[in-house]
């Protein structure tokens, strides 16, 4: 059992914020997939939102942070760099839904770093322990926890969430995810766990004692059942946190909590579960966001998915692919378009292999 502050959550699988993918509709269907006990996903979280933007009501942030009964337990993410404007959202967040408040002190993006937002904060932590502690007292009347969300540090050579964790903890987080990279990295090279668990040790010093017990959460490239269990092992983490994983993959949650008790990893889904499940997202992004923002989505996120479509082997013993279903979903002019082409698809059509410089190769 996983606990932040006083709310326990049924399994220690969480789905990350992903800023333009995982909305209200993902992450109903990331929770609907579950395993034999109905468990899989722990706890979802918004993409990352602008105090500023709640506050105003401003329709971007009021749709970016929509939720519902079913979308629960769910954190809501803040950025920026001043404590009294965090605070102010972080009321907001108590009072529009949020289960938890989560700080983000990781985001790497010009935009959110200018403002000392995201992880421009891990290079200012009095400011971040300034936020923390304002968005805490901020909380105490609604009993909502509080969580930050960093990396490793900015630069390479500098290890600074060893550090600031215990700190932000004295402030008052109840729990610290850690994405296992650095600012500096971005998204690219593969993610550290020896970092992730000098935080744990950090934190785990730190939080000696009865009843004292702060969690760390592992991120970063978990893409299969056996990479959280692996992550949980090498760090010590008591959770995973899992982003573009999920995108291709949204039934992950389910796998890695029946791995995680022994009973393996479930069959993958067949074609016509696959396509049952898109059909799903693509019907809840149209009921809560309407045809352009769906139509829109249902493009990019093809890609996503099309890398667990099309696994079926041909003749030659190669994946058969989902080109043609991508091509045809990105050029489909209305939703009864794209569900047509997802039918087609179930029934064994708009397959293709990948192509790639010109030249036609089996999908991953
Ligand atoms: C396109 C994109 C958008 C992201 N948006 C956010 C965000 O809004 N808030 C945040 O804390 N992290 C954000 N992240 C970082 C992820 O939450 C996560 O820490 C990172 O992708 C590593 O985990 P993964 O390998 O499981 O994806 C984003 C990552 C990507 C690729």
């Amino acid at each position: 059992m996983l606990t932040i502050g006083g709310t326990t959550l049924a399994t220690p699988l969480l789905l990350a914020p992903i800023a333009g993918y995982c909305d209200l509709a993902f992450r109903l269907v990331c929770r609907s997939i579950v395993d034999v006990d109905g468990k899989g996903l722990g706890l979802a979280c918004t993409d990352l939102l602008s105090p500023q933007g709640l506050l105003r009501g401003t329709a971007s942030s009021l749709d970016l942070a929509r939720t519902n009964d079913q979308d629960k337990p769910v954190g809501m993410q803040l950025y920026g760099g001043l404590p009294e404007v965090m605070a102010e959202g972080a009321i907001w967040a108590a009072e529009h839904g949020a289960t938890i408040v989560d700080i983000n002190m990781g985001c790497p993006v010009d935009k959110v770093t200018k403002k000392d937002g995201g992880s421009k904060l891990l290079c200012i932590p009095d400011i971040a322990v300034q936020i923390v502690r304002a968005c805490r007292r901020a909380l105490e009347p609604y009993g909502l926890p509080l969580t930050c969300k960093m990396r490793l540090g900015w630069f390479d050579d500098q290890p600074v969430a060893e550090w600031l964790a215990p700190r932000l903890i004295d402030a008052g987080a109840q729990a610290i995810t850690i994405h296992g990279r650095t600012t500096v990295q971005k998204f690219m090279g593969t993610v550290r766990h020896e970092g992730i668990a000098r935080v744990v040790e950090a934190v785990g010093r730190h939080c000696k004692g009865p009843g004292v017990s702060v969690p760390v959460i592992g991120n970063g490239d978990v893409r299969e059942p056996q990479d959280a269990v692996e992550m949980m092992r090498r760090t010590g983490c008591a959770a995973v946190m899992i982003g573009r994983g999920a995108l291709s993959t949204p039934w992950l949650f389910r796998d890695c909590w029946s791995l995680m008790n022994g009973r393996g990893v479930p069959p993958e889904p067949t074609t016509r579960e696959k396509i049952d499940i898109m059909h799903r997202y693509f019907d809840l992004m149209l009921e809560f966001r309407g045809e352009p923002y769906a139509m829109t989505q249902i493009r990019r996120r093809i890609s996503w998915f099309g890398k667990r479509l099309g696994r079926e082997l041909d003749e030659k013993g190669r994946p058969m692919g989902c080109r043609a279903l991508r091509e045809a979903v990105r050029e489909a002019g209305s939703p009864a378009e794209v569900r047509e082409h997802f039918e087609v698809f179930a029934a064994g059509g708009l397959r293709g292999a990948e192509v790639e410089g010109g030249r036609e190769v089996a999908a991953e």
